[in-house]
């Protein structure tokens, strides 16, 4: 199953199957952001809005993309303010944002199923304001070196949606040959983590 047509299909029960990734994420992502305000903020790849109604607290106005229907289209059913406009994008295409129009964009767990992330962070660095932020929160590396992929249960069957791995360095090198500077870098484990790697890595990074 490709990607799209996974995520179209777990849209159906993404908010409300057991998932210590997503909750730890939604929790990280507020304890981090919380701090910042923005004027604009573009969400790439907000799947089914879990992080979007928070974004909508501290940013003005907050757009936010993802190229799965099932998924943007629960989003849109949950997440009703004002000041949120959902589009449909492909984040591995030229995105839908002007330059210099963001001043912070947002990927959480989005990152592990796209193949060339330099263009992610090329198209971040485009959208940002001078001194904009982009804030990253991925699987592990670690994690995914033990075969872990973002994966959902249907009947009788796991399915696993295509994953590729990309290393802390490729994070760093990305960010560094588009201009954005690492501020901040947390490891992040769940409570039913205990002795195992960590479950998140998230990343702060400055225009
Ligand atoms: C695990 S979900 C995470 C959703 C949300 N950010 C969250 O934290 O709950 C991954 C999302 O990335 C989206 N996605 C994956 N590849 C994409 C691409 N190339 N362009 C746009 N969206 C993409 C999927 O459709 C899905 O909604």
């Amino acid at each position: 199953m490709n990607i799209q047509n996974a995520y179209n299909n777990w849209s159906q029960s993404y908010d409300n199957d057991e998932n210590l990734t997503r909750d730890l994420d939604a929790r990280i992502t507020r304890k981090t952001l919380e701090r910042l305000q923005a004027e604009v903020i573009l969400e790439i790849g907000c799947g089914t809005g879990k992080n979007t109604g928070f974004l909508a607290q501290i940013g003005t106005t907050v757009h936010a993309v993802d190229f799965s229907q099932g998924m943007i289209s629960k989003a849109r059913q949950k997440v009703t303010a004002d000041n949120v406009h959902f589009s449909t994008a492909n984040l591995s295409e030229p995105w839908p944002s002007a330059d210099k129009s963001a001043g912070l964009v947002v990927c959480n767990l989005v990152l592990e199923h796209i193949e060339n992330i330099s263009f992610v962070f090329s198209e971040a660095s485009r959208t940002l304001c001078d001194g904009g932020f982009f804030f990253v929160s991925e699987l592990h590396p670690f994690r995914q070196y033990l075969g872990r992929k973002a994966n959902f249960q249907r009947a009788e069957s796991r399915i696993e949606i295509p994953a590729y791995v990309h290393h802390i360095s490729d994070f760093l090198d990305a960010a560094r040959q588009n201009g954005l500077a690492l501020k901040e870098l947390h490891e992040w484990w769940h409570e039913d983590d205990e002795g195992k790697p960590p479950r998140l890595i998230s990343f702060m990074f400055e225009k």
